[in-house]
């Protein structure tokens, strides 16, 4: 299995014939993301939740390859009522089970809107703990730091945590040293940094941090770089 960062939140997950894509959010709208909408062929594509940022191209890439939508109940919903027909709604706590594996919605602390700033709310924002290729990913979403990323990660063990970093709209890089310490991951890559002023943080500095003090490693992808766990 294949872990891609293509810049942001947006990842993909690539096994064997499944290509997942995570919170699609490409070039040009992604102002350090290299892959644009037309070069993603995904079967799948999961959302954290609607802002913008992780889904500006979701409709464009989901109406070319057909792939299947994962979504909370609300956007899926949203989708559904856009002439989107191949969805999977599920809530909190819910496990989806497909060919190559299962994905898990988790909490997350955040806010959730689609259709832009003054948008509508669609239920609450979402993490996804995502299993492929015998490997366990947590996608944490757009979140805060909460307690329950250790009761979280007790019940799905992760191999690989993909913990955003850059503060303003997330967990800042100290708060997610604690995050990598609750989650105990084998591999931790940051995301959600360095996209827009206000997110630009020291993603050295978080490595050498976590490496410090858990026994998780850092792995810090540039736009468009693959680790394979
Ligand atoms: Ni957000
Ligand atoms: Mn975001």
């Amino acid at each position: 299995m294949d872990i891609r960062f293509i810049g942001h939140a947006t990842v993909e997950l690539t096994d064997g014939s499944a290509n997942i894509l995570i919170d699609p959010f490409l070039a040009p709208n992604n102002p350090i993301a290299t892959v644009t909408a037309e070069e993603v062929e995904p079967t799948h594509i999961l959302v954290t939740h609607g802002h913008a940022d992780h889904t500006a191209d979701l409709i464009p890439v989901a109406e070319r390859t057909g792939a299947h939508i994962l979504a909370i109940v609300e956007i899926s919903r949203w989708h559904g009522a856009r002439g989107f027909e191949d969805l999977t709604e599920i809530n909190i706590g819910g496990t989806a089970r497909f060919d190559w594996g299962w994905v898990k919605m988790v909490q997350a602390f955040h806010t959730n809107t689609i259709e832009g700033e003054d948008g509508i709310m669609v239920g609450p924002p979402t993490g996804l703990v995502i299993n492929v290729g015998g490997k366990t990913v947590y996608h944490l979403g757009d979140t805060g730091l909460f307690g329950d990323l250790k009761l979280i990660a007790e019940s799905t063990p992760v191999d690989v945590a993909l913990i955003p970093i850059g503060g303003h709209y997330t967990m800042d890089r100290h708060d997610a040293v604690t995050a990598a310490k609750l989650i105990g991951a084998e591999t931790v890559i940051p995301i959600h940094y360095d996209t827009f002023p206000p997110v630009e943080t020291d993603a050295q500095a978080y490595k050498a941090d976590v490496e410090a003090q858990t026994s998780s490693k850092v792995v810090v992808l540039q736009p468009g770089e693959t680790f394979t766990p």
